[in-house]
Parts: C-alpha cells; structure tokens; sequence
C-alpha cells in the first residue's frame, strides 16, 4: 500500500509596493508534496500552476547566490535549501524585512550589500603602485588564505541583516555581513589598512559599538560563518583603537 502524499498548504504575504491599488494580504495556495521537494520547487509549481503573479527570487538552487532567503514560518533562511519534508503541514513565507521590498517574496539584497561595501569599502587596499600584473604573485601562507576563505564564504543572503534587531532599529547598520567582511580584510596581509582606519568605519553604533551580541546573526547564518567570534574580537580590536586613540 502507497501512503498519500501530503498536502501542504502555504500562507505567503501579497505585496506589489508599485500597484497602488495592491494592499499586503496573506494568500493561501495549496499543493502535493513530492518526493525531494525543497521550498524552491514548491515555489515555482505554485507559480506555474496556480499563480503566475508571484514573485519570488532563486538563482542557483543550490545555496550559493544568497537571492532565495526569506522570512520561513518567521526565520530568516535560504528556501533553496529547505526541504519541505521538514515542514508542517503549514508553512507562512514573508520577504526578508530591512531590504526593500521588490513584491512579494522578493527584495533588494544586492541595493543594500553594495552601499554596505562602498561605505565600508569592502576590497583590498593595496600600496599606491603596488600592482604589477607582470610579477608573480606572492604565495600566502595556507593556514592564512584557510582563515580568509572561511571568512569569504559569505554569498550576502541577507540572513543575518533581516533577524539583527539592531539593523532594523538603525537603517546605516553594517550588520554582521558587514563586520565579518572588516574582520576578512584585516586578516588579510595585502591591505595596507591599519586598525585606525577599520576604527573610522565601524568604531560607531552603526558599526560594531551598536551591536547588541545576542548573536541571532550567528544563529541563522546559512553558511554557518564563525560569526559570533569575528564580532567579538572585531569588538575587542576597536575598543582597543579607541581607547589609545583618546589617550593624550
Ligand atoms: S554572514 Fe551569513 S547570513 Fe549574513 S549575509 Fe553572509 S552568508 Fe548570509
Ligand atoms: S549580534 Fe549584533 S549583528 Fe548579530 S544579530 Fe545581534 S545585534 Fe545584529
Ligand atoms: S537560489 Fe541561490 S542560494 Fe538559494
């Protein structure tokens, strides 16, 4: 005897900010479970099958373009990667709150990670002159160029920013993708940048000051970034700036 597939009933919050006449509304759909079906699937047979107005966004499928997180039954998460068999038979989606809402499940990550990275200035600051494409690179150490890869898995999901109740209170916080990617450049021997210039981009409340450690950025990071740590000795490194710099 073959069991019935499950029906699962989705609540997802309507919104198109650009229809004046649309009004945010919660809207139940209704599918079969199939066998190895994740959130992105369910997604795109609703919108196939039922309700091609939906908007959602998915790039890779495979948790590595960060476009697919969304707020699931009130967690910020990555649908790509959840699996529904691991679902309720009721599940609640919403858009990732902080960033600005598209439509429906859809956000504007990358409008909010790229003024994040200009003001933060998230590349390496080589010495004037210091480029020469004709010299061999110099090797990095492999324990190094290891920390710095850990640090660099980050694919700006968003995660982190949309459960930061400090990021929702102050709209210039640089949230924890930010501090992570300060913590990456200072690891890293080619940037030139000292503590007292990390101090001028995030030796505030809207950078690592203003951060209230309760650390539910490390709790739903996908990649399972070292987040907690970074922002603790990010912490500890710009206290210490900032104490010698008001030193006579
Ligand atoms: S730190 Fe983690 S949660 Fe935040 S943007 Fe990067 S991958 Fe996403
Ligand atoms: S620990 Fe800091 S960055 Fe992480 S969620 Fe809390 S306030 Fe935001
Ligand atoms: S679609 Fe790329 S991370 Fe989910």
């Amino acid at each position: 005897m073959t069991m019935a597939n499950r029906q699962l009933k989705f609540h997802i919050l309507r919104y198109n900010p650009r229809d004046i006449a649309s009004v945010p509304r919660m809207q139940t759909y209704e599918i079969e479970e199939a066998d190895g079906m994740t959130l992105f699937i369910a997604l795109n047979e609703i919108r196939e099958r039922q309700d091609p107005s939906l908007q959602f966004d998915f790039v890779c499928r495979a948790g590595i373009c960060g476009s697919c997180a969304m707020m699931i039954n009130g967690r910020p998460t990555l649908a790509c990667r959840t699996v529904t068999k691991n679902l309720g038979l009721e599940t609640t989606l919403a858009p990732l709150p902080v960033f600005e809402l598209i439509g429906d499940l859809s956000v504007n990550t990358g409008k909010w990670m790229r003024q994040m990275s200009e003001r933060l200035e998230t590349w390496v600051h080589e010495k004037a002159g210091a480029v020469d494409i004709s010299r061999i690179e110099a090797p990095m150490d492999a324990g190094l160029a290891e920390q710095i890869y850990e640090l660099d898995r980050c694919i700006e999901c968003g995660c982190c920013v949309a459960g930061c109740g400090t990021a929702r209170m102050r709209a210039d916080f640089v949230g924890a993708v930010g501090l992570n990617k300060i913590a990456r450049f200072r690891l890293d021997p080619r940037d030139t940048r000292t503590d007292a210039d990390y101090y001028e981009l995030i030796g505030d409340d809207n950078g690592v000051f203003g951060c209230m450690s309760l650390l539910a950025c490390h709790d739903v990071c996908p990649k399972n970034l070292p987040l907690s740590t970074q922002i603790a000795y990010m912490r500890r490194h710009m206290a210490a700036t900032g104490w010698k710099q008001e030193k006579p």
